[in-house]
């Protein structure tokens, strides 16, 4: 817990602006994404582009990937060139646990399968507190394709261990059964936090069988149901967003929305996550 608050302390003195902090100068950082990204691969870039390191971007496609060489070799290969830093993203759950003990460079985790992508928890938790001051005992809810979502499942852990209350909403056949379920209005009449997340086609065996206006008019947010909102309640979505499915189109940049400051936030975080894990290499 103590990380946590160092790490979004340290992110919101680069939010600020506040130069005082050590650069990674001449460090190396190799990003391997082995799934599409824009969010966390560019802004993992921008971040260390910032602090002043050097940035090797894996192209998957170009790589001997292609001669069938392994996930697990082909880290094994960028941690014999002696780099600094691995951020990684693989379609496979836990990749890491494959790597412990087997290799030198030190990981960031950009999002594993279904399990956890926990610097986009972050950069969630970052957003709420510049909202509300603290996450203990607000009311958040998440609300989708809540099974297929690392960032609900990194998100339910983090957010609970921080105090905050955590509800899910959605399909049934997207719902996880050791999450507290509630029906999306009343979540929208009493929760401080509404987090979207994306329904994630490419992940499902089954068809989606409902049309995205259905979708939408039962658990998206729309132009009728916006209105049960709390107050000062706020809309949040990992992105990517589908438009006019887990949020209508003109509310994606509504006056609840903070999707573009998470984006924003996303660069900051992850300065701070490589800093704290640099500093003292
Ligand atoms: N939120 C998120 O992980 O987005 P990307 O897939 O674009 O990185």
């Amino acid at each position: 817990m103590e990380e946590i608050d160092e790490m979004l302390e340290t992110a919101q003195m680069f939010y600020d602006g506040k130069e005082d902090y050590k650069r990674l100068t001449g460090k190396i950082a190799c990003n391997l994404f082995f799934e599409p990204s824009t969010r966390t691969q560019y802004s993992f870039q921008i971040a260390e582009e910032k602090l002043e390191m050097k940035v090797i971007s894996f192209n998957k496609k170009s790589s001997s990937i292609k001669k069938n060489e392994s996930f697990f070799d082909t880290v094994k290969t960028f941690d014999s060139f002696g780099i600094d830093l691995l951020i990684i993203r693989s379609l496979q759950n836990e990749y890491y646990k494959e790597l412990a003990g087997k290799i030198k460079t030190k990981v960031i985790n950009a999002g594993d399968g279904t399990s956890n992508h926990p610097t986009q928890s972050l950069l969630d938790i970052l957003t709420i507190k510049q909202e509300f001051g603290f996450i203990k005992g607000l009311k958040i809810l998440m609300v989708g394709d809540i099974l297929h979502s690392r960032v609900a499942h990194s998100n339910l852990k983090i957010m609970k261990r921080l105090g905050a209350k955590v509800f899910i909403s959605g399909p049934n056949e997207y719902l996880e059964k050791d999450a507290i379920f509630i029906p999306l209005e009343d979540g929208l009449l009493s929760c401080d936090v509404v987090i979207m997340l994306r329904v994630q086609f490419e992940r499902h065996d089954k068809k989606f069988n409902m049309s995205f206006q259905e979708y939408n008019e039962k658990f998206g947010i729309n132009s009728k149901n916006i209105g049960f909102m709390k107050k000062n309640s706020i809309i949040m979505h990992p992105g990517p967003v589908n438009r006019n499915v887990e949020i209508s189109d003109n509310l994606v940049e509504c006056e609840k929305s903070r999707i573009l400051k998470q984006v924003k936030n996303g660069v900051f975080v992850r300065m701070a996550v490589i800093e704290y894990l640099l500093r003292n290499k």
